[in-house]
């Protein structure tokens, strides 16, 4: 989003927060009740949580906080408060049911956009540049892909339909990228609507490296599959070879072995796996252990963000790879327009200067960063939505998933999870080090 004056900003605030609640409408609405209210996995909500939640987090920032406004209902803000509640046991909670549900964010969003048409969107920090209400946009959107994500996981004949993404065209492109050794800026100090975790800019040295050109495709994981890879110690960290071997993991989540070819399912469609996407449903240590087997590794946070952002022509670091502009259609794949990554080379529009493809979109991307606060962190505006989960714990993804809208993914944004997590629309990329007669 770029800076716009008051009564256009009024309106772009307002067109995130319809377009949020038009994708929640037919991720909850493609379900019968009984699939609403139902755990499709231990892993996530039911979808009939996720929708109260949302309004539930819309209510607490923008009536109450921003509009100073009397609460819609008090009574329920424990049971769709995330930290209180594991994700397995939210479905013994006395959840709101759909229609309760349905008509509790119909009262919320009329009353947040109440607060949206009397603010002024400037002269305090939680409302200028319209952060807040960016801010529950966003998080509506994270919980729509969420919501996607349980769709994934639902058994049963298909319900989403969309048109497949765009075919490869930009021709034949190199294995890998050089991406030149020296300074520039990661994370941001004047996006508006970046998270506390995405601030502020700061200068890193990333030493020479290459990377690879697109993510790693389905084709080039079956050659690891095919050569034991699932099999050999040596090509997974010690903590991942364990998780292998705890969790039975042979092939990414959702592929099946059928005689000598794989099929997978998705969205409730099985078909053969697709040679030439790249890779989805693998976790930290699968992508770890590839990139060993491939004689590589898998590229840093800073890496990924300098490969992504960094004008060699300019020194300057942009909002995207393309540059400063909006993602559109035929950038990136993003905001479920299609129910699947894009083949490698299908958006050579969105191509970094440096040649890298497909770096925002299909897939998010494992780093093999731990999350942490950047020097010069501040919580802002309350600590759960990242500061909590600084730490070893968790490694950070970064750009975004055909699951991802836009209004949730920057050439900064960080998301973060558990290095065993395979439901999320994961992928990866893999990078080595420079060697000095390269760099002549
Ligand atoms: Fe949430």
């Amino acid at each position: 989003m770029q800076q716009l004056d008051t009564e256009r900003l009024r309106q772009h605030v307002a067109d995130q927060l319809v377009r949020a609640r038009e994708r929640t409408a037919l991720l909850t609405d493609a379900v019968d009740e009984h699939d609403l209210v139902r755990q499709h996995s231990r892993l996530m909500s039911p979808l009939v949580w996720d929708l109260a939640h949302v309004g539930s987090q819309e209510e607490l920032w923008l009536v109450r906080d921003v509009g100073g406004r009397e609460p819609v209902r008090q009574d329920i803000d424990e049971l769709y408060d995330a930290f209180r509640h594991a994700r397995a046991d939210r479905p013994a909670l006395p959840l709101l049911g759909p229609a309760e549900a349905r008509g509790y964010v119909r009262q919320v969003r009329d009353k947040a956009l109440d607060v949206l048409a009397a603010s002024a969107l400037s002269g305090h920090r939680l409302v200028d540049h319209g952060f807040a209400f960016g801010m529950i946009a966003q998080h509506e959107q994270q919980h729509d892909e969420t919501m996607l994500a349980t769709h994934q996981l639902r058994s049963g004949p298909p319900v989403l339909h969309a048109p497949d993404p765009p075919a490869a065209s930009a021709g034949p492109l190199p294995a890998e990228v050089l991406i030149p050794g020296g300074v520039f800026t990661m994370g941001t100090s004047t996006e508006p609507w970046a998270l506390d975790n995405e601030r502020p800019a700061h200068q890193v040295h990333v030493p020479a490296f290459f990377l690879d050109t697109t993510p790693v495709t389905n084709g080039r994981y079956l050659e690891f599959i095919d050569a034991g890879g699932y099999a050999e110690p040596r090509w997974w960290s010690q903590e991942g070879w364990a998780h292998r071997q705890r969790a039975d993991l042979s092939a990414p989540r959702f592929w099946r072995r059928d005689g000598s070819g794989w099929l997978r399912t998705r969205f409730g469609v099985v078909e053969p796996v697709p040679p030439d996407e790249p890779v989805v449903h693998v976790c930290y240590h699968e992508a770890e252990a590839y990139a060993r087997w491939a004689g590589r590794r898998l590229p840093t946070e800073a890496e990924w963000e300098k490969a992504a952002r960094h004008d060699p022509a300019t020194g300057r670091s942009r909002r995207y790879p393309w540059g400063d502009t909006d993602p559109g259609p035929d950038r990136a794949n993003l905001g479920q327009r299609h129910l699947r990554p894009a083949p490698v080379g299908a958006y050579p529009r969105g191509a970094s200067p440096l040649g890298v493809h497909q770096l925002i979109g299909d897939v998010w991307e494992w780093t093999s960063t731990d999350f942490h606060g950047y020097p010069g962190f501040s919580v802002f505006p309350y600590p759960e939505y990242s500061q909590v989960f600084f730490g070893g714990e968790y490694k950070v993804l970064r750009g975004g998933s055909f699951g991802t809208d836009q209004v949730a993914c920057r050439g900064t944004f960080r998301n973060w999870d558990f290095p065993i997590r395979r439901q999320i629309f994961a992928g990866f990329r893999t990078a080595r080090d420079a060697r000095p007669e390269e760099l002549a």
